[in-house]
């Protein structure tokens, strides 16, 4: 099947905050990246994080079904044209609930080859960004490096409001974008026929 992906068609592009903290600069810029996103192009965001079961090999065998939550989650990832992730670092590291999540898709069919950014907003947290670079990888994403996934916030706290009244961060949010969206359709017209 033909996976070309025509300029007018919508893009539905999934998003995962890795954190779990109701204020998290993550999560808001995320639904920034939500309200600005140009038309034709849908952002959902994933809000079932702290759902998740601990992942358990005995639980993913072939010839299991997943838990539901689980079984959910790989359907919206197999559904979208890309993945967004944006996450704090958490002592060097991945967040566990990020990590939980990453490695029940691991063995889904529906991850390989899936074009994911990384969004940034931490540029000082290195390590996370080379933790999940690496796992992402590993899993066969198509993993996208662009510069403008970059997205610097003047100062912490800012809500949705305050992110979309500041026009160097909009114009930031729709560079993400812009390049994501560019990237995922030249990864379809790449891979024609795949
Ligand atoms: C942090 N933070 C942090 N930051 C960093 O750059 N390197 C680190 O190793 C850590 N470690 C760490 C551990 C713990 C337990 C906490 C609570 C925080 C800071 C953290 O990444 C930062 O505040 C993020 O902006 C939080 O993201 P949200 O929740 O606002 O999305």
């Amino acid at each position: 099947m033909s996976q070309n992906l025509p300029m007018d068609q919508p893009l539905g592009l999934f998003a995962i905050s890795g954190s779990l903290r109701s204020e998290s600069s993550n999560t808001t810029v995320l639904h920034a990246l939500q309200a600005t996103a140009p038309a034709g192009v849908i952002v959902s965001l994933y809000d079932g994080l702290g759902d998740l079961p601990y992942f358990n090999p005995d639980l993913d065998g072939e010839t299991d079904t997943p838990p539901p939550s689980v079984g959910q989650l790989r359907t919206q990832i197999g559904q979208a044209d890309g993945l967004l992730i944006s996450s704090p670092e958490y002592a060097h590291g991945v967040p566990g609930v990020l990590k939980n999540a990453l490695d029940w898709l691991v063995s889904s069919l529906e991850f390989p080859g899936k074009p994911v950014a990384l969004i940034n907003i931490s540029p000082r947290s290195t390590f996370v960004h080379a933790s999940l670079s690496e796992t992402l990888t590993t899993m066969s994403a198509s993993l996208i490096a662009d510069p403008a996934f970059t997205i610097s916030l003047p100062r912490k706290g800012l809500d949705v409001a305050g992110m979309l009244a500041d026009p160097q961060i909009t114009q930031c949010l729709h560079a993400a974008l812009d390049a994501f969206v560019r990237a995922i359709r030249m990864h379809h017209t790449n891979h024609i026929g795949r």
